[in-house]
């Protein structure tokens, strides 16, 4: 049996920084309003998704102290490609300089753990260590005068490096959901503008995300109560006390880092998984409870004990 263990993780953000004052003096809107309903106070745009994964990669092959050539699969978690066709991974792959495959996968916000559990399957399966990214330039599809999506959305990428290891590993549990019907409500056509009934969202986004999470919780074994910390998808302050609440796991054992990113799509799992780890908030032996939900609508959460 072949479980993974999670070695390095990286991030990478643009430098330009567009604060809740910034977006107030062009639009209709204000920092007081931005950040009661959604906990934001700013984020970074003008990214290239290829760009911000390239760094956010090499980063995290660093500190994982491994060089490119001992990555066997780039799987890059992205909605927002750099172009159809290529593959935005085999960029990636090339501007590491990573010698096996590469491949996307779009499963909106909740990219990055679906992207988690495809490593370990591939890892089940064979595979040495999988580059997992989360990279996403919402910045690049969003109508900048449509005050309802701009004062939501930031660019950024996280990355980890996922290894084999001999036994179960650290992926205690998983879950998987989607549900294609609802996908008017958050959406952006071929060339077109991000548009989301945001009221519709939050309501199916809470439901899913304390049942998805419940489940992975009974599947590996444990009770609400073992959770040492929670790394949801950031896209509303709310919606994460919203599911705190209903979890039974108190807001201080939750990674929020929306305040300085806004919601960057599959990228914001990886970005605030980071800044746990580098402010000392996970030790080995730890659960760690990775949930997050995005356009489809999709959902996943995974249950991890932190093995490093
Ligand atoms: N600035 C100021 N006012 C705004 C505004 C803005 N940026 N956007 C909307 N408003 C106005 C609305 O027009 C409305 O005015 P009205 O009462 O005169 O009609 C009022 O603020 C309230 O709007 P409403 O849409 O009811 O606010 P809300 O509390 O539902 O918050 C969201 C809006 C988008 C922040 C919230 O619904 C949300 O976060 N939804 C989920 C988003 C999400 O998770 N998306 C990502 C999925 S991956």
């Amino acid at each position: 049996m072949r479980g993974i263990t999670i070695r390095g993780c990286g991030i990478s953000v643009p430098d330009k920084v567009l604060t809740n004052d910034d977006l107030s003096a062009t639009l209709d809107t204000s920092d007081a309003w931005i950040t009661e309903r959604t906990g934001i106070k700013e984020r970074h745009v003008g990214g290239i998704t290829s760009q911000m994964a390239i760094e956010a990669g090499r980063h995290a092959i660093a500190d994982a102290g491994l060089d490119p050539s001992d990555i066997d699969v780039v799987l890059l978690a992205t909605t927002t490609p750099d172009a159809l066709v290529p593959a935005t991974s085999a960029t990636v792959q090339a501007g590491i300089g990573v010698p096996g495959g590469a491949f996307d996968l779009n499963a909106a916000c909740s990219g990055f753990v679906y992207g988690l559990v495809a490593a370990a399957g591939l890892v089940a399966v064979g595979s040495g260590r999988v580059l997992v990214i989360g990279a996403d330039a919402l910045s690049r599809i969003t109508d900048w005068d449509d005050r309802t999506m701009a004062v939501l959305v930031g660019d950024g990428a996280g990355a980890v490096v996922v290894e084999p290891v001999d036994g179960p590993g650290d992926l205690l549990s998983w879950n998987f959901g989607a549900d294609g019907t609802l996908r008017h409500l958050l959406r952006c056509d071929h060339g077109g503008y991000l548009f989301m009934d945001g009221k519709e969202v939050f309501r199916k986004a809470v439901r899913v995300v304390v049942e998805s999470a419940e489940r992975a919780i009974q599947d590996a074994g444990i009770q609400a109560s073992d959770v040492d910390l929670l790394v949801p998808h950031q896209a509303n302050l709310r919606i994460i006390q919203a599911a705190c609440q209903r979890l039974g796991i108190p807001e201080e054992r939750t990674v929020m880092v929306i305040d300085r990113y806004g919601n960057t799509s599959s990228a914001s799992i990886p970005l605030a998984l980071d800044d746990a780890l580098r402010s000392g908030r996970v030790s080995p032996g730890n659960h760690l409870l990775l949930t997050g939900f995005g356009g489809g609508m999709t959902w996943a959460s995974a249950v991890l004990r932190w093995g490093r």
